[in-house]
C-alpha cells in the first residue's frame, strides 16, 4: 500500500506519514483494529474528520486508524427522540439531518468540521450550544478494560471544551453517541448575542431550525470557520486556543474593553481572540511576509496553513502569539487542538 500522509487526513494539512494505516468502516472493524494495535504494542492515533489535530512532520510511528463508521438510528420516545449516531458520521451531515427532520437541539452547531465521535471528547460548542446539553449516552471501547462501556451524559464530566474522555487521553474510543433531541421545528432559545442579532430576534427567543442553521453558517463563513478547499483561511484546526477562565483578580487586571463573561463558579471567561488581537497580533498576522503559516485574515483565533506549512511553522507562530499575549496581559493561552509528536 502506498504511504498514507497525515497531511491528507487533517484540515490543517500538516503531518508526515503513518507507519501503518487502517480504515475502519464498521464498529467491529474499529474495535478489531484498536485491539490488534494494542496487542502488538503499537501506538494508536484515531483520525476521523482530522479537524482538531496538529501532527508532526515526522508523522506518526504507529497505527493510524481512520474512523469511517456510518449510520444514524432514530428511536422515538415521546416529545423527544433519541438518535444513535455512529462515530464516523460527518458531524454537519448529522446536523443537517436534524434540521430537515425537525429535531431541535444541535442546530447552532451547524458547519462545525469533524465527525460525531469527536464531539463528546472536547464537548464541542458554538453559538450558545454545546453537545453536553443533548448527549444522552456515549458508547465507547475502553482500551484499558478491553470492553464496551456506556456512559450516560451526566457521567461524562462535561465542562467547557472538556470531558472525562479528554481527561484520560487515549483510553476511550468513541463508538457511537446518542443525542436526545426535541421534536420541534423551532430551535432552542438563542443564547449568543451575535446570532440573535443575525436572526433579528431577542436573546432567549426561538427561531425555526433552518433559519438558525443558515444564520450560523453565514456567521461561521464570515470568520473562515467553514471548510473550503479553495480558501486558505479555512486550512485550520478551528480555534487554536481555548478561551481562558480567570479569577476575579486576573479579570480585574485586564483592560476595561476586554470581554468578560462571569461564570456560575465565580470565574470570568474572556476572549482569546480579543487578547490576541490586542496584544498586537491582528488578523492575517505572520512571522514574516512570506511565511507559510499565519493567523486567519478573518479571525485571530485560527492559525492557518497558507500552503506548504510544516508543523514547526504553525508551532512557531503559536508560541509567538501565546508568549506575546502572556507578556501583554499575564494570561497564558492553552492550545485546543491535539498535538501529535510535537509540543508548543
Ligand atoms: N475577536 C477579536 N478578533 C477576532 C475575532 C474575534 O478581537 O479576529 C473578539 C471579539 O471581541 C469577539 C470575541 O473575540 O466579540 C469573540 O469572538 P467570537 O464570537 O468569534 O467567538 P470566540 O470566542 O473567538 C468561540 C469558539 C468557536 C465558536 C465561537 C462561536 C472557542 C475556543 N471558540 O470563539 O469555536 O465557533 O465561539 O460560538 O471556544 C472552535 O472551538 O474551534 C471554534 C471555532
Amino acid at each position: 500500500m502506498s504511504e498514507v500522509l497525515l497531511r491528507d487526513l487533517t484540515t490543517l494539512r500538516v503531518g508526515g506519514p503513518a507507519r501503518s494505516y487502517v480504515r475502519a468502516t464498521t464498529e467491529a472493524e474499529l474495535i478489531a483494529a484498536v485491539t490488534a494495535a494494542d496487542d502488538a504494542g503499537q501506538p494508536v492515533l484515531l483520525v476521523a474528520g482530522g479537524s482538531n489535530l496538529l501532527v508532526a512532520d515526522e508523522g506518526f510511528a504507529g497505527t493510524v486508524i481512520q474512523v469511517a463508521t456510518s449510520g444514524v438510528d432514530a428511536v422515538s420516545s415521546g416529545p423527544q427522540i433519541d438518535v444513535a449516531v455512529q462515530a464516523g458520521v460527518v458531524w454537519d451531515d448529522f446536523v443537517l439531518r436534524t434540521v430537515t427532520e425537525g429535531w431541535s437541539g444541535v442546530e447552532a452547531l451547524s458547519g462545525i468540521p469533524g465527525a460525531v465521535g469527536s464531539t463528546p471528547i472536547q464537548n464541542v460548542g458554538a453559538y450558545g450550544q454545546e453537545v453536553a446539553s443533548t448527549i444522552a449516552e456515549v458508547k465507547v471501547w475502553d482500551r484499558r478494560l478491553r470492553g464496551i462501556r456506556r456512559f450516560a451524559g451526566q457521567e461524562c464530566s462535561f465542562g467547557y471544551r472538556h470531558s472525562r474522555f479528554k481527561a484520560d487521553p487515549g483510553r476511550f474510543v468513541v463508538l457511537d453517541v446518542v443525542f436526545r433531541l426535541d421534536i420541534d421545528t423551532l430551535g432552542q432559545p438563542i443564547r449568543y448575542a451575535e446570532l440573535a442579532r443575525t436572526l433579528g430576534v431577542e436573546a432567549g427567543e426561538r427561531a425555526p431550525l433552518d433559519a438558525v442553521r443558515e444564520a450560523v453558517l453565514e456567521l461561521r463563513s464570515g470568520k473562515g470557520m467553514v471548510l473550503d478547499e479553495a480558501d486558505h483561511d479555512t486550512w485550520s484546526a478551528g480555534s487554536f486556543f481555548t478561551n481562558p477562565f480567570l479569577d476575579t483578580e486576573q479579570a480585574a487586571a485586564l483592560p476595561e474593553a476586554a470581554p468578560r463573561y462571569p461564570q456560575p463558579d465565580g470565574t470570568v471567561k474572556t476572549s482569546a481572540a480579543w487578547l490576541i488581537e490586542h496584544a498586537g497580533f491582528g488578523k492575517g498576522y505572520a512571522l514574516s511576509p512570506d511565511a507559510p503559516a499565519s493567523l486567519s485574515t478573518k479571525h485571530t483565533l485560527a492559525l492557518t496553513n497558507r500552503g506548504g506549512a510544516g508543523a514547526e511553522d504553525l508551532l512557531a507562530l503559536a508560541r509567538t502569539v501565546r508568549d506575546g499575549v502572556e507578556r501583554a496581559f499575564g494570561v497564558r493561552l492553552v492550545n485546543e487542538p491535539v498535538l501529535v509528536g510535537c509540543t508548543l
